[in-house]
């Protein structure tokens, strides 16, 4: 593999991404089938979720939905806490090289170091997240940016469908 850049491989992972929107005939189908795609080819991305926001009792609530990857203890996480929280209440993508030395990160695992988090927009309005966890230090560089922030885009231009 090239130690500099995986362009080749996330470009392959794209085209795969592109046939899974063809074939998903729901978000939850897109959403399981990016979480499995991404899990199995991309080799530092340890953890793939989404978390879905949901508003009951007033109290906006990010709620885990399909992963690959270990059991999370995180299965609700609210706006104001963790990564997550911060990636969702800010509607920015969050990259964490070292989760280590961020006072923000709930910990999923103790072999994890970096982190991204890329909140799905849908109706303008952030819907839930992508958020995923690598043991690697530093795992998620622009090229890892751009794809996972097009595979948000993707769910959520078909959340907008519903
Ligand atoms: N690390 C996240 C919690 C979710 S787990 O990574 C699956 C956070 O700090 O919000």
């Amino acid at each position: 593999m090239s130690s500099t850049s995986h362009a080749p491989k996330i470009a392959e992972v794209r085209q795969d991404i592109d046939r899974l929107k063809s074939s998903a005939r729901t978000a939850d189908q897109l959403m399981e089938g990016i979480t499995r795609l991404l899990h199995e080819k991309m080799l530092k991305y340890n953890w793939v979720g989404f978390y879905l926001l949901e508003h009951a009792d007033d109290s906006p609530m990010l709620v885990l939905g399909h992963f690959q990857g270990a059991m999370t203890p995180h299965t609700r996480i609210p706006l104001n806490q963790g990564i997550c929280g911060a990636a969702a209440s800010s509607g920015r993508t969050v990259v964490v090289d070292d989760v280590s030395s961020d006072s923000r990160y709930l910990a999923c695992s103790l072999e994890t170091k970096s982190e991204i988090v890329v909140p799905v927009f849908a109706h303008g309005k952030v819907a839930g997240e992508l958020d995923i966890d690598s043991h690697f230090p530093a795992a998620f560089g622009n090229e890892d940016r751009e794809l996972v922030e097009y595979c948000a885009e993707l769910v959520g231009q078909r959340l907008e469908q519903k």
